[in-house]
């Protein structure tokens, strides 16, 4: 990877290349540049920002005001990685509300933006992309979605789905995207597309044969521990860390004698 900024048609050539995409989410300064200073070409912020930071129970109470002060935050860090930005719910259920909110986005620093579906939203996808702002797709598991599904199920177990699959990953190529999230995918669907497709699929929870993996970064990290995922192993735990470290000085506080009068 060169030192030179990391674009849409940039991280298309790492597929072309067979170069490996490892990409993370950051919701604010501080995680955007520790992640840009590590090397990782691009950072989502991504509306996992309503789970891991603001507290929702799911990412469908996410605003598009919380959307832009997150992107604003991270975009301060000028990375040298692609800054790309979710769409939140209900954000782009037409061409014209999916251009306006994507340009809100892009005010907002985003360099790309992100939103959930295929066949169904390749309107959407085609207007934000004539209107000049590079679309990542999100296929699969969608959160968004989580409330009708009533949960987060692996998607193309049988045929049907991996039909569906296809077709759609198939329509945001055609439809101008220039990468795809393939999320809880079974791995051998997953492997497919990735063969299919033209445009590099980026994994997570799909097994290892997507052109690149993504990560929420608090679940890399271990700061979350009050739930484990079956696809994440944490490098660190952060929490266990942080409660130690603090619990440690305030023993330090608490032990320091008191100012006699
Ligand atoms: O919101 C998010 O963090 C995401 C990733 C899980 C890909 O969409």
């Amino acid at each position: 990877m060169t030192e030179t900024k990391v674009t849409a048609q940039t991280i298309r050539a790492m597929k072309v290349r067979g170069e490996k995409i490892a990409a993370l989410t950051a919701y604010d300064f501080p995680m955007a540049r520790l992640l840009d200073e590590a090397g990782i070409p691009l950072i989502l912020v991504g509306d996992s920002l309503g789970m891991v930071v603001l507290g929702y129970p799911d990412t469908t109470q996410v605003t598009l005001a919380e959307m832009e002060h997150h992107v604003r935050a991270a975009a301060r860090a000028k990375p040298r990685a692609l800054l790309v930005a979710d769409l939140p719910y209900r954000s782009y259920e037409s061409v014209e509300s999916a251009v306006a909110n994507a340009r809100r986005l892009a005010a907002a620093g985003a360099e790309a933006v992100k939103a959930e579906g295929g066949r169904a939203i390749s309107g959407q996808v085609r207007a934000i992309v004539e209107s000049g702002i590079p679309f990542m797709g999100h296929l699969g598991m969608l959160p968004q979605h989580v409330l009708e599904e009533g949960g987060y199920r692996v998607k193309g177990k049988n045929h049907p789905e991996q039909e569906a699959l296809l077709a759609d990953a198939e329509a945001l190529a055609a439809a101008g995207a220039f990468a795809l999230v393939l999320e809880l995918v079974t791995p051998p669907v997953a492997r497919e597309l990735t063969q299919r497709i033209s445009i590099p699929t980026i994994g997570i929870g799909a097994g290892p044969d997507c052109d690149g993996q993504i990560l929420v970064t608090p679940d890399l990290l271990g700061m979350l521990p009050w739930y484990s995922l079956k696809h994440v192993k944490p490098k660190l735990n952060a929490a266990e860390q942080m409660r130690a470290v603090v619990k440690d000085w305030k023993k330090g506080v608490e032990s320091q004698k008191p100012l006699k009068g």
